[in-house]
């Protein structure tokens, strides 16, 4: 309860920084806009006259006046090529990702820089654009509302959800908030990464994504074997907890107690999935996507890793053994995937993903958008029926 109400003072200190706070705190959500935000860039790495790295603070973290609230920038890095580290910024962005901790760290988009003499400077500018705005619309709202009930309500979820993560003791295959075990896909990423209501369902009721992952299953919570059972309700948290808050910086140290070194569970649902193996079907894709995908080499590269439905199966792989377990079905990826979530990750699978074994690609920016070109017809193709993903559930049976 403590924590709670440490976390809520950490928030009502937000207030001062953002406007909008409603929507930061309680909402959260990617995508949403910030217009003239005063902000210190913190840190710029450039390599080889490419900015690479740029995090972004709400206050000059020197002063250590306030907790450390801090943004990295993901597109629109190459906007602070002039600006010098150490100096205050006006910028637009929209925030992609946040989570709260010992103050606040997310990611976001930026759209537009400005570079101020000063942070007094700064605020001024910021002043004058908010008033020439309120001219411009005058009905328009600019102070964001807030409700303290939200405030507590978004803490307490994610408590509630954190110790429902342990309970169900997910780390004993998954790496969750940067700790656990590596026997499945990591849990651990930036921003909003499924699309809508995917996750629920496939917690619900998991299926086969990764052909190549041949020795265990996603486990279904839902059954009434499973200890505990998670309920429809608890199966909600989960997923918003993993879908908003899942996050590499490690969490405080009382999470990581943890004992999931302990588990266990790998070994004995691996010799159970031995006993009662579940075949990977592939989904059969229609010749003029096969067409399609023949022309384009930057997709074809894809191959040399992952299946896509029948295009590329394990069965007709005539390389070495099959390298990359963890590898999802392209097809089945881009059903569960956001269209922005995907694209981004191809082009730094490091940053979106921390840990992860799939490698950036270095393609040119004609590359990358001729993938995402191809990602996007495969989306509308599926939304379309043209394309039908296949899903095969795995179902434990009670033993004798
Ligand atoms: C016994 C090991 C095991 C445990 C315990 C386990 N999982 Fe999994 N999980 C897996 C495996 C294996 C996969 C990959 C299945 C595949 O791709 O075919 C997976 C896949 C997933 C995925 C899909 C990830 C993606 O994007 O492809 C989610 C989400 C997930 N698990 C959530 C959870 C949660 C939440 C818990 C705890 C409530 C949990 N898992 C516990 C083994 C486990
Ligand atoms: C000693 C072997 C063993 C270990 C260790 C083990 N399990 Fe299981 N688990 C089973 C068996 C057997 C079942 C099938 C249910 C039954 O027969 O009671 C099962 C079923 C489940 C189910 C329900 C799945 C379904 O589809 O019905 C879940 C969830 C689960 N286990 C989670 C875990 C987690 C998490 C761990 C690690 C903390 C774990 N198990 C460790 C043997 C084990
Ligand atoms: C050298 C092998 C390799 C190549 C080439 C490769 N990938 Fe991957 N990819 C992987 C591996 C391994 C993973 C699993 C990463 C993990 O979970 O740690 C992965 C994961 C992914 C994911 C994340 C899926 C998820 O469920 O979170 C996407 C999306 C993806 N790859 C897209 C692509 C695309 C598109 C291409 C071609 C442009 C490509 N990959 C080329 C090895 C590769």
């Amino acid at each position: 309860m403590k924590s709670v109400r440490w976390m809520a003072a950490v928030l009502i200190l937000l207030l001062g920084f953002v406007g909008q706070s409603s929507a930061l705190v309680s909402e959260a959500r990617p995508g949403i806009g910030y217009d003239d935000q005063v902000m210190f860039l913190d840190k710029k790495i450039v390599e080889a006259d490419t900015v690479i790295w740029v995090t972004l603070a709400y206050s000059d973290p020197r002063d250590a006046r306030d907790c450390r609230n801090l943004i990295d920038v993901f597109n629109g890095r190459q906007l602070f090529a002039e600006v010098p580290e150490k100096s205050w910024v006006l910028i637009d962005f929209s925030l992609r990702s946040l989570v709260i901790q010992s103050g606040f760290a997310g990611d976001a988009d930026v759209e537009s820089v400005t570079l101020c003499p000063d942070e007094k400077a700064c605020r001024t500018l910021q002043k004058q654009r908010l008033s020439a705005r309120k001219a411009a619309k005058p009905g328009e709202k600019t102070e964001g509302s807030f409700s303290s009930n939200d405030l507590s309500d978004a803490a307490q979820r994610m408590a509630l959800a954190r110790g429902l993560v342990k309970a169900a003791r997910c780390r004993g295959c998954h790496v969750v908030e940067g700790f656990g075990a590596t026997h499945a896909p990591s849990l651990t990423w930036r921003r909003a990464k499924y699309q809508d209501g995917w996750l629920n369902a496939y917690l619900a009721e998991p299926y086969r994504l990764r052909p190549a992952l041949t020795t265990l299953m996603m486990l279904r919570y839902t059954s009434a074997l499973a200890q505990p059972s998670l309920q429809p309700g608890e199966l909600s948290l989960v997923a918003d907890f993993l879908e908003r808050l899942a996050w590499f910086t490690p969490p405080a140290g009382r999470f990581r107690l943890e004992p999931w070194e302990t588990y266990q569970c790998q070994p004995c649902h691996a010799r159970l999935y031995a006993e009662r193996p579940l075949v990977f079907v592939p989904a059969p894709v229609p010749l003029p996507l096969r067409k399609k995908m023949e022309e384009l080499l930057s997709v074809q590269s894809c191959l040399a890793c992952h299946t896509f439905g029948d295009v590329q199966t394990v069965t007709a792989w005539s390389g070495p053994p099959y390298p990359y377990p963890m590898a999802p079905d392209l097809l089945l990826a881009l059903e569960k995937l956001r269209l922005d979530y995907f694209i981004d990750y191809v082009r730094d699978p490091k940053y979106l993903q921390p840990g992860t074994a799939m490698p950036q690609l270095h393609f040119t920016d004609l590359q990358y958008k001729e993938i995402e070109g191809w990602a996007q017809r495969v989306q509308l193709l599926m939304r379309q029926g043209k394309v039908q993903p296949v899903h095969n559930y795995y179902h434990m049976q009670k033993r004798p």
